[in-house]
């Protein structure tokens, strides 16, 4: 996706995109920092950093440590700064591209990106980024969002823009992991490197109580193709019917796959 589209679109979801999947969110946040091992006095970037959800599990572990978070919209920013207005380690938050970022080389204990490498043309370079930034035996984590995407109705759904001539969005929904442990294994800067790269995958069910959540959900996360408004009410208003994707209760439930990456940076080729 490019980042003014980016940017458009999580100015445009401002709180929404948090509550739209708040358990999600919350539990993909709360995994990866896990797989950071913060301690007090470390360093934290959190690039992509949105409204703040990865910062937020982070901060308790930090102590006198420090915490920047950098992303393109505006607005989640904004949502973030307020968010951290009192928080005792002061967070920094910058608007620019996580991808070619101003922080300094080796300014970092650890890095997150958290639900935001499928959004990025070169996936690569944020992992680049990362590994730039961190200093030696520092971490990296990132989630992504696995296929099959959003269980049965979100499979439904890709059948349906497949038969309807709909590409599907730009981000790349069906993100493979092995795709994603390659790109971390070739990412080399200065003679450094993602080391002991693990995924992992945590999959439950979560549930939206309506149709309407959950498609706003997907629109705010921006998984739905944009420029096919009038196909999409129609793709919209027969999955609304289908009780394929709405259970009786009117709830729709998806398990979701969630793919953690951590690795720890280190110095030289781990091959020879
Ligand atoms: C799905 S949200 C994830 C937000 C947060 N990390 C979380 O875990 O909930 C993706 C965020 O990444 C940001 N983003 C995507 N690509 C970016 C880039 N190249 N540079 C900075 N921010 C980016 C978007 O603006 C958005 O706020």
């Amino acid at each position: 996706m490019r980042n003014e589209d980016i940017a458009g679109t999580f100015d445009a979801s401002g709180r929404g995109y948090e509550s739209s999947a708040l358990e999600l969110i919350n539990l993909a946040a709360a995994e990866l920092v896990e797989r950071l091992n913060l301690t007090s006095g470390d360093d934290f970037v959190d690039l992509g950093c949105g409204a703040g959800a990865l910062m937020a599990q982070a901060e308790p572990r930090l102590g006198q440590g420090s915490a920047v978070g950098i992303d393109l919209s505006r607005v989640q920013l904004e949502l973030a700064r307020e968010r951290f207005r009192l928080s005792p380690i002061q967070p920094r938050f910058v608007q620019e591209d996580a991808a070619a970022n101003g922080l300094r080389n080796r300014s970092a204990d650890a890095v997150g990106l958290g639900l935001v490498l499928p959004y990025a043309d070169r996936p690569q370079q944020l992992l680049k980024e990362a590994t730039r930034l961190t200093r030696l035996g520092g971490r990296v984590a990132a989630t992504v969002i696995g296929s099959p995407f959003f269980g049965g109705p979100g499979t439904r759904l890709l059948g349906l823009l497949e038969r309807r001539g709909v590409a599907w969005p730009e981000v790349e929904l069906q993100y493979d992991p092995r795709e994603a442990v390659r790109l971390a294994l070739l990412c080399e800067v200065e003679d450094r490197r993602l080391d002991d790269v693990t995924i992992e995958e945590i999959e439950r069910e979560f549930w939206w109580d309506d149709f309407d959540a959950w498609w706003r959900m997907l629109k705010l996360f921006g998984f739905l193709p944009q420029g096919r408004e009038r196909v999409m009410d129609s793709i919209g208003r027969d999955m609304s019917e289908d009780d394929r994707v709405v259970d009786a209760d009117g709830k729709v439930r998806c398990a979701v796959r969630i793919w953690l990456l951590s690795a720890t940076v280190r110095e030289g080729d781990p091959w020879v």
